[in-house]
């Protein structure tokens, strides 16, 4: 908690300085008003404008298991649970999904407004419910919540509530440090090994050794989350994949280091692949519903999505192939063109470029 307490102060402080003199200087004294940040296109709401559906959504989002997981007595029409492992949405979306450069979910009302956003992985144009879904279903290794459930509901009036911190006269789009921040791809491939002794020197003091974290009991929450094993996120999630999980660790961790608001503080960006690496080479939960159906079909134009699956899914269907004779192809009945090993840990520049190649080749614009 004071870690939370000493980053929204230094926000208000490095604000103070950088933009003093800014009409909104004087709204940085409100206490209310954390996460400066964003200023000057978006201010959290004050929460005395927070619905108690809202605050539901709020709560689920801070402690999701405790709501949803094995020992809630919830279940999904298949008998599972809706969170698989133990993980809530806060420990990635952190400060419930307020913290700018860790996922924040502060304007994802609008930007999953209807039409929603095309998923090349998914087929389909996601709106927000999809797109919650997508984290319960492979983030939370569980299952997808019924639109109409009070919980989506909930979750949905939260980030309604969050998305009314955008200031008038500004798009969505303008608000800085959304999702993770992008990490240069390197070009070897990372390294477990390195990443081990990274692990030992940088993480384990909270994660633990084994990877297991510290759980509390009391609030069903974890303080310091698993990073692998059955607690933890999914293998389908983007958190399975080495290029997405990179930006989480390398934004924002270690916890009492990393600033979000101060770049600099972040640990050099190779350190942070290896360290991925480390965290990615132990098992997670695997769902093989999605081994199929991940970028199957074509996109709206008429494009297999096969050509845009993730260079770093390493589960089945890598792509792209190559048929008998030699040509770049598709079919997932030809033997993969890069090993699984290279879908796991890098390079990924090739895979994306032999993507770019099959393309061409099978003709597509
Ligand atoms: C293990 C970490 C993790 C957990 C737990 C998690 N998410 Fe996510 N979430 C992510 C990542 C990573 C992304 C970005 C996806 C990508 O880049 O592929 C994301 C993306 C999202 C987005 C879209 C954000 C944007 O700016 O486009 C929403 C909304 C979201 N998650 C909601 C949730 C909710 C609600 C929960 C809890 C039910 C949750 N997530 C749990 C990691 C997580
Ligand atoms: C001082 C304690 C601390 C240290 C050291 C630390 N973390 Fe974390 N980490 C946290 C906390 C706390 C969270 C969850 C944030 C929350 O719940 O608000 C977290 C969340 C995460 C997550 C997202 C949750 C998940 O399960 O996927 C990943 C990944 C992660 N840490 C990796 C690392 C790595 C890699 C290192 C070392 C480079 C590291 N952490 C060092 C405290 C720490």
């Amino acid at each position: 908690m004071h870690i939370t307490r000493s980053l929204r102060l230094a926000g208000a402080a490095l604000l103070g300085l950088a933009a003093s003199g800014l009409s909104l200087a004087s709204s940085a004294t409100d206490p209310r008003e954390f996460n400066t940040f964003y200023a000057p296109s978006y201010r959290l709401p004050p929460a005395s404008a927070m619905s108690p559906a809202a605050a539901r959504g709020k709560e689920l989002v801070h402690a999701t298991y405790r709501f949803l997981g094995a020992e809630s007595g919830v279940r999904a029409a298949n008998g599972r649970p809706y969170v698989g492992n133990r993980l809530a949405c806060s420990n990635c979306h952190m400060e419930d999904g307020t913290r700018p450069n860790a996922g924040p979910l502060v304007v994802v009302a609008r930007k999953y407004a209807p039409p929603g956003i095309y998923s090349a992985r998914e087929g389909v144009n996601r709106d927000l419910t999809i797109r919650i879904n997508g984290c319960f279903e492979r983030s939370l290794a569980g299952e997808a919540l019924p639109a109409d459930s009070a919980w989506m509901q909930d979750l949905a009036a939260y980030m309604e509530f969050l998305a009314a911190g955008l200031q008038p006269g500004y798009a969505w789009q303008q608000v800085p440090g959304q999702e993770f921040p992008k990490a240069s791809l390197l070009t070897r491939a990372a390294d477990p090994v390195r990443g081990a002794a990274i692990y030992k020197d940088q993480c384990e003091s909270c994660h633990q050794r084994d990877g297991s974290g510290v759980w509390r009991s009391d609030e069903q929450r974890y303080r310091y989350p698993a990073l692998w094993g059955a607690g933890s996120h999914g293998l389908m999630a983007g958190m399975g994949r080495l290029a997405t999980a990179v930006t989480l660790v390398w934004g924002n961790m270690p916890h009492d280091k990393v600033d979000a608001l101060r770049p600099w503080t972040r640990m050099p960006v190779e350190d942070a692949w290896d360290v991925t690496a480390y965290m990615l080479s132990k098992t997670r939960p695997f769902d093989s519903r999605f081994t199929v159906t991940d970028w199957a079909g074509n996109d709206p134009g008429g494009v297999p999505n096969l050509l845009r699956r993730a260079p770093d899914a390493s589960y089945d269907h890598t792509m792209p192939r190559v048929d008998a004779r030699g040509h770049p192809s598709i079919n997932p009945a030809d033997p993969p063109r890069f090993s699984r090993e290279q879908h796991t840990y890098g390079p990924f520049q090739p895979i994306n470029d032999a993507l770019t190649e099959a393309r061409h080749w099978l003709g597509y614009p």
